[in-house]
């Protein structure tokens, strides 16, 4: 991967971000030059390392000039802002503009100056409620909240692009990623950075619902690389890839690993339901991008949450 990389200017929007960040981090491990554009509506610069190779540009994807000026400037883009399901379904109107209108300005850009490859960070929420599991990239989509609306128009875009002005760009359809710079005062759907700090401070963990509502959760380092993987290999070009593990959990189990490895005394409460809980269960199925582009998920999820804990305790 690095030989592919290193040199390379690379444009990572919401790079401030939970997801962004660690992508950004990566790449510049690998020798790439980065360029982030972040208004810092959720992200942080504070999540970003002090590197020589790194320029951040505080900036909003809606500004179709500043998008412009820096698209010019490169050939490899990872799409990564947005707002995210809680902002949305507080306020539609915010979300649209910038989930779809700030995807729209990436990819009129990229089409006006010619580039090598977008990769968009979608999300498995486009599903909805899935009639099979594991879910694969060909099942309905079903957009259950303003959210999956905007991320699905974002990817629809991205196909067309593709399809009709051949634009190199692929999607990777994340689903619940946690770990290092997730930020459990960040709402949206933090649940194990919420889990982690409620145990650690001897709260009880809250579950809305039953608890038995099951989500395919994914490291963040697996995620950021198979975005990079997107991003580099050339058989990404045109493909949506679900991006995860294949393996189903629950937010009961979730709680009760948390409980375990921080040995913590907190109790589990269940508490009503939000209006966003209506996914009961949620797996996807990853055999196209371990077959396509060879990526498989490094961490189990013990795994990923013995990595996250270790993380949080040396913060
Ligand atoms: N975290 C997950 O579980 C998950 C799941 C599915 C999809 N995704 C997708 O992955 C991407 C990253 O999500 P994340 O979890 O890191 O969320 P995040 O909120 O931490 O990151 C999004 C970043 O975009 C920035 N941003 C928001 N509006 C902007 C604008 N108008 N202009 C410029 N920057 C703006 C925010 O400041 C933030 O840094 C998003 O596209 C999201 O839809 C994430």
């Amino acid at each position: 991967m690095s030989e592919k990389i290193s040199g390379k200017k690379i444009l990572v929007t919401g790079g401030a971000g939970f997801v962004g960040s660690i992508i950004s981090k990566i790449l510049l491990t690998k020798g790439a030059k980065v360029t982030v554009l972040d208004s810092l509506f959720t992200g942080s610069e504070r999540l970003l390392p002090k590197h020589p190779n790194l320029t951040f540009v505080k900036g909003d994807v809606c500004d179709k000039k500043l998008i412009e000026s820096l698209v010019k400037k490169h050939r490899l883009i990872i799409h990564a802002a947005a707002k995210n399901i809680i902002i949305s379904t507080k306020n539609p109107y915010e979300d649209y503009e910038t989930n779809v209108g700030g995807t729209l300005n990436i990819l009129l850009a990229a089409k006006k100056h010619g580039i090598d490859k977008i990769v968009y960070t979608s999300s498995a929420s486009v599903y909805g409620n899935p009639t099979q599991l594991p879910i694969s990239e060909n099942a309905n989509t079903y957009t259950l909240t303003p959210y999956s609306v905007s991320k699905l128009a974002g990817e629809n875009y991205c196909t067309a692009f593709y399809e009709s002005y051949e634009l190199p760009v692929s999607t990777v359809r994340y689903s619940n990623v946690y770990g290092e710079n997730q930020d459990p005062a960040n709402p949206y759907c933090g649940v194990i950075s919420k889990f982690f700090e409620s145990a650690l401070k001897g709260s009880n963990l809250k579950i809305h619902g039953d608890g038995e509502q099951t989500r395919d959760f994914t490291y963040v380092y697996d995620a950021a690389e198979a975005t990079i993987e997107a991003l580099i290999n050339p058989k990404s070009v045109g493909h949506v890839f679900n991006t995860g593990t294949g393996i189903e959990t629950s937010i009961s189990q979730i709680a009760k690993m948390i409980l375990e490895i921080t040995r913590s005394k907190s109790k589990i409460e269940y508490i009503d339901k939000r209006d966003i809980d209506n996914i009961r269960r949620r797996v996807v199925s990853i055999e196209q991008i371990r077959r396509v582009l060879r990526w498989s998920p490094r961490h189990t999820i013990s795994h990923g949450l013995a990595e996250t804990y270790d993380w949080i305790k040396n913060k």
